[in-house]
């Protein structure tokens, strides 16, 4: 993938592009054209910063640019971190005018911008993924937040970006596991709804591992475009888009259950559809195939495909209700008919749950 793919998340006034190639970071055209007003805030993390914040800064070199080095990974995705960007803002008079940037993975991201949606009421931001995982999900569809010690993404709001920027040149410097954790979130958009592209991934897993740039750039952009498709359709999550959370009610518990950053997002994903597709076959929804199939990509991609041993399926649904698809105490679940064919159900059995989880903690 030589040239620059630009896509479009279509939203009307809040509409914006998502930028997808190699070395963006350097090119200054696509963030003048987004920014608003003279003064940037950087935001990044400190496993980041020495690799890529000079080398942005030196292209908004005609921007009045400061930045925040906050430390790396998910128990840093607090309200802490939220304040310490305020600091900043505040401390170098940033007025309404100005534009947050996030150089980072899904943690920068979402901090970031939910300290960009709540500062004086809400300024620009700007995404400048530089993992996998954030390429491919976190970065596109607006939703900002931090954890809560009872429950992951707990707090935060829907603010969208002006603009994606996806350096995939950034992935070469991707610790392997977090490439491994990102491939959850593509393989997730094959089980929702795309089977061919599910089996592509199934033939392609060796490649995206060996951070072939043809079949990285191909997984990229094909995740972008299911995602902003359902962005634009459902963008604050009144049905389709809860699709995207497939796994997630199950890999947050987990997540949570652990301690943030014990298990990767993206490795509680994968042990999260795993139960989904689990759940799904003991409740008659979809065949024995389907969770083979389902636990054979986990396995080929390196991710766990059983929950960890030190929790257990109390804890479990304890953290599950504490889910964001709850309503009036009835919990949706996305679950499966096959692969490619996610669907949101709340009107499962209750006791085949318990059951499911009782044999998958045991
Ligand atoms: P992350 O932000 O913690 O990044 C992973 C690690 O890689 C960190 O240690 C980081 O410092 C390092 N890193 C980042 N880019 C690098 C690079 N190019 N080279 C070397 N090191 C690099 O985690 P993540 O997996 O990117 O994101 C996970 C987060 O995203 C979770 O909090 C999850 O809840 C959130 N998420 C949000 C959405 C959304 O729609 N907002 C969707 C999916 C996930
Ligand atoms: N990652 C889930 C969503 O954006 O809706």
């Amino acid at each position: 993938m030589a040239s620059t793919t630009t896509l479009n998340v279509d939203l009307g006034e809040r509409s914006y592009p998502i930028f997808i190639g190699q070395n963006l970071i350097t090119d200054g055209s696509l963030y003048t054209q987004h920014l608003k007003g003279r003064k940037v805030l950087i935001v990044t993390d400190d496993n980041v910063a020495p690799i890529y914040l000079e080398q942005l800064t030196s292209t908004l070199s005609n921007y009045q640019c400061h930045s925040v080095t906050l430390p790396a990974g998910e128990a840093y995705k607090t309200l802490d971190a939220v304040s310490t960007i305020y600091d900043e803002l505040i401390q170098n008079n940033f007025d309404r005018s100005c534009t947050v940037l996030a150089l980072g993975g899904g943690v920068i991201g979402d901090v970031t911008g939910f300290a960009a949606a709540s500062y004086q009421r809400g300024v620009s931001f700007i995404q400048v993924p530089t993992t996998l995982l954030s390429q491919v999900d976190s970065s596109v569809g607006g939703k900002t937040g931090v954890n809560h010690p009872l429950g992951k993404n707990m707090i935060g709001a829907f603010h969208q970006p002006a603009c994606v920027i996806a350096d995939m040149k950034t992935l070469d410097s991707l610790p392997e596991r977090e490439l491994r954790a990102g491939l959850a979130e593509v393989i997730k958009y094959g089980l929702i709804d795309d089977p061919e592209f599910f089996i592509w991934l199934e033939e392609n897993i060796a490649s995206l591992l060996a951070l072939d740039k043809t079949a990285l750039g191909k997984a990229v952009e094909k995740s972008c475009q299911r995602k902003a498709l359902i962005v634009a359709a459902d963008e604050l999550e009144h049905g389709q888009r809860a699709l995207l959370n497939l796994g997630h009610t199950f890999g947050h518990a987990i997540e949570t259950a652990l301690g943030y950053g014990t298990w990767l997002h993206g490795e509680a994903i994968a042990a999260g559809m795993c139960l989904a597709a689990r759940f799904s076959a003991d409740h008659g929804y979809c065949d024995e195939d389907t969770v083979a199939n389902t636990k054979a990509i986990f396995t080929q991609t390196g991710l766990p495909v059983e929950p960890p041993n030190e929790m257990s399926a109390e804890r479990c649904l304890e953290l599950m209700s504490h889910d964001k698809k709850v309503r009036d105490n009835n919990l949706t679940l996305v679950l499966m008919r096959g692969i490619g064919q996610a669907f949101l159900c709340n009107d499962f059995d209750q006791q085949k749950l318990r059951k499911t989880l009782d044999s998958a903690f045991n």
